[in-house]
């Protein structure tokens, strides 16, 4: 199967894997406005209007109806792992974890929006044109970030723990490690690279969370792929080409839940049907492309 990715390729927010962190905060304008019980993101909206794709523009602030164009299962998503990794976050930081590390940041605005005890550092992490736009956008709106935020630009498959410790990253800290909608667009090797790193870089008690998907049987890739053809194509009749099938990385790769368990990583974890059936979601019907079983994880280092 085919990617236009390459090595060492790089992108702003309004084109190729960029796009994939403005649509994901589109999704989150959508749900945030349909049930603020689940998900409040009052910064995803004006990120998506200043990154100024059009047809994201009018979906995350409700001009056009998601059902034209986005299948609500995608709005739903959004919300059950948004409240995931919030969880998360906040749990670690009640148990007294003082250093967060936001990995492939893209719009997430958590530095923004969630209650971080005093003393709280955050650090993002995501490509420099991506980085720099959020910093700048949120400044000029007028936001302040909830804990200390410190940004570090990097590319995920390179030395990217030079860049969280210019930045100030302590390793000897507890740390509580997000990659959230990370591990698809890298390459399998620089997944497992990016888990030893975690490991490498995680003082005893840190904790992390991530997405953990079953390896496809066959023909799921080519139905993920046609499904994807298939949103592009209604993207392109708006004028927008984000090409999604092809910003992926296919194929076999270690799954990231058992590997971490590896390294010594205690997890716990629910699918996205678990999370979807406890929170009365009911989008999850015709799971062709194995949406529901999606694993969110999250767990401490013994
Ligand atoms: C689907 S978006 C998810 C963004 C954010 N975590 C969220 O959930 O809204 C994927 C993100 O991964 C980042 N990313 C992917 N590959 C990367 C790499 N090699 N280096 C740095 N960032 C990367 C992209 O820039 C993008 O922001």
């Amino acid at each position: 199967m085919t990617s236009t990715r390459h090595d060492g390729d790089s992108w702003d927010l309004a084109s190729s894997v960029g796009t994939t962190a403005t649509m994901a905060a589109a999704a989150r304008a959508i749900a945030s406005r349909a049930d603020r019980s689940l998900i409040d993101d009052p910064f995803a909206e004006p990120l998506v209007r200043a990154v100024g794709v059009e047809v994201l523009t009018r979906l995350a602030s409700g001009e056009t109806e998601p059902g034209e164009l986005v299948e609500q299962v995608w709005i739903d998503v959004a919300k059950v792992r948004t409240k995931f990794y919030d969880e998360f976050f906040l749990d670690a930081a009640g148990a007294g974890i003082t250093q967060a590390v936001i990995l492939a940041s893209g719009l997430d605005s958590r530095a923004y929006r969630l209650a971080w005890p005093a003393g709280t550092v955050v650090y993002e992490l995501d490509q420099p044109q991506v980085v720099d736009f959020k910093t700048r956008t949120l400044a000029e709106l007028g936001a302040e970030p909830t804990a200390e935020r410190r940004v570090a630009a990097a590319d995920l498959r390179e030395d990217w723990p030079a860049a969280l410790r210019a930045a100030g990253f302590d390793p000897a800290r507890p740390t509580a490690w997000s990659a959230e909608g990370l591990l698809g667009y890298l390459p399998p090797e620089a997944q497992d690279r990016l888990l030893d790193t975690i490991t490498e870089l995680s003082a005893p008690g840190s904790r992390v969370a991530t997405e953990s998907k079953p390896n496809p049987r066959p023909g799921d890739e080519e139905r993920t792929q046609e499904r994807l053809n298939r949103m592009s194509e209604q993207w392109q009749s708006h004028s927008f080409s984000p090409d999604m099938a092809r910003l992926r990385y296919y194929g076999e790769r270690n799954e990231a839940a058992p590997y971490l368990t590896g390294l010594g990583w205690a997890l716990t974890g629910a699918t996205i049907r678990e999370l979807f059936a406890a929170n009365d979601l009911t989008s999850l019907q015709d799971d062709d492309i194995r949406t529901g079983d999606m694993r969110y994880v999250s767990g401490t280092l013994g």
